[in-house]
């Protein structure tokens, strides 16, 4: 093989809106590649980079065209494509994977103005998270591993009144408010980029309390595209076949409502995928070795480290349902996935 073809930096996409768990999402992630996240470079508060001995995750947010006070010129929504500089993001997302370092802007989201700009370094797993990840075709191409965070319109909108009623003392009206000015940017340039993921992750109101509106219990769904190279999709008890299991019951503690599995076939976008599901909750957290037991093709590195990295984030949000399995197991297939891809092996602490 050609030395000056060498792949040097693995590229992950990962989509969706703000305030969908992203950050969470990562620190999981990272922890996987045995990292625990370090402050960001020169130490600034205000970088939306986040650091560990593998990855680097940049926000894509660093890439918006105008500041605060310009969009209020603009009248655009930061989640407008107008309101994004693709040309810079692919030139510094192609610069990192080529393994040179960049200077990149840092949007500082207290102020709403651009800071100077930090040294970004070529790591080995470089993630990019935002908006617009897939958008624009250049950027989307660099990604060799792309994840859409989907959560249904209910689930947004239940986490934004929990965070923003009762931490940001804002008021119901209000959250309805700017949630329904930012919904037809949102449908019309982040939602269509879930057609090109790899894997989604899909959050969604419960099935098991007919009609509930908390947003509490969640129905999450895992769906992983067949036939990608280096990607194996994981699954429940036999590849391939379509089971619907309740776990619950001598060696599951499930209080109401219970807990449902699923697993099964069916189509994304006119492509072939599998589907991992999760309805309801855990009491116990080490007994989701029991889960976990039944669960086929987690790229685990020993038996129980899924559990293990579950226990470890306890104190993480949608550590006792789908939102934190499904996260922590996408996070075991890309770590996967760089060693075949990179063939290094990643050294983890049993
Ligand atoms: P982002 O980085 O996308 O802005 P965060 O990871 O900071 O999102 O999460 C934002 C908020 O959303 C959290 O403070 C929490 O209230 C809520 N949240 C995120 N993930 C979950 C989850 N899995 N279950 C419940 N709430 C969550
Ligand atoms: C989105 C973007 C942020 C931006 C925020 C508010 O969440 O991800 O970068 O700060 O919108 O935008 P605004 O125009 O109100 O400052």
């Amino acid at each position: 093989s050609n030395f000056s073809q060498a792949l040097n930096t693995v590229v992950v996409g990962l989509a969706a809106d703000s305030g969908c768990g992203k950050s969470t999402f990562m620190r999981r992630m990272t922890q996987v590649f045995g990292g625990d996240p370090a402050p960001p470079a020169g130490g600034n508060p205000d970088s939306n980079t986040l650091l560990s001995d593998m990855t680097t995750v940049i926000c894509l947010d660093d890439y918006h065209l105008n500041d605060r006070e310009g969009r209020k010129v603009s009248g655009k929504t930061a989640l407008h494509v107008e309101e994004q500089e693709f040309d810079l993001m692919y030139e510094q997302v192609k610069a990192l994977k080529d393994g040179k370092s960049v200077d990149k802007r840092i949007y500082n989201h207290v102020t709403g103005v651009m800071d100077a700009p930090e040294k970004i370094e070529s790591p080995e797993i470089l993630v990019i998270e935002g908006l617009h990840p897939f958008v624009d075709k250049r950027v989307r191409d660099l990604c060799d591993f792309s994840i859409y965070l989907d959560i249904s319109d209910e689930i947004k909108f239940a986490w934004k009144i929990q965070r923003d009623m009762a931490e940001r003392g804002h008021s119901l009206e209000s959250i309805k408010a700017s949630i329904e000015a930012r919904k037809p940017d949102f449908d019309a340039y982040v939602d269509p980029q879930k057609e090109f993921a790899d894997v989604i992750i899909q959050v969604l109101p419960t099935q098991l309390i007919p009609g509930d509106t908390d947003g509490k219990v969640l129905r999450v769904r895992m769906i992983q595209k067949e036939g990608k190279e280096m990607f194996d999709p994981s699954y429940l008890f036999d590849e391939g076949s379509t089971i619907s299991w309740i776990p619950c019951g001598r060696k599951l503690t499930c209080s109401y409502p219970g807990l449902k599995m699923f697993y099964g076939p069916d189509t994304w976008y006119g492509q072939d995928v599998s589907v991992l599901e999760l309805d309801g909750q855990f009491d116990k957290l080490e007994e989701l070795i029991y889960l976990e037991s039944h669960l086929s093709n987690t790229s685990s590195k020993f038996y129980g480290e899924l559990t293990q990295q579950m226990l470890k984030n306890s104190d993480f949000p949608g550590s006792n349902n789908g939102t934190g399995l499904f996260q922590t197991l996408v996070g075991l297939k890309i770590r996967e996935f760089y060693e075949l891809l990179v063939g290094k092996e990643v050294k983890v602490a049993a």
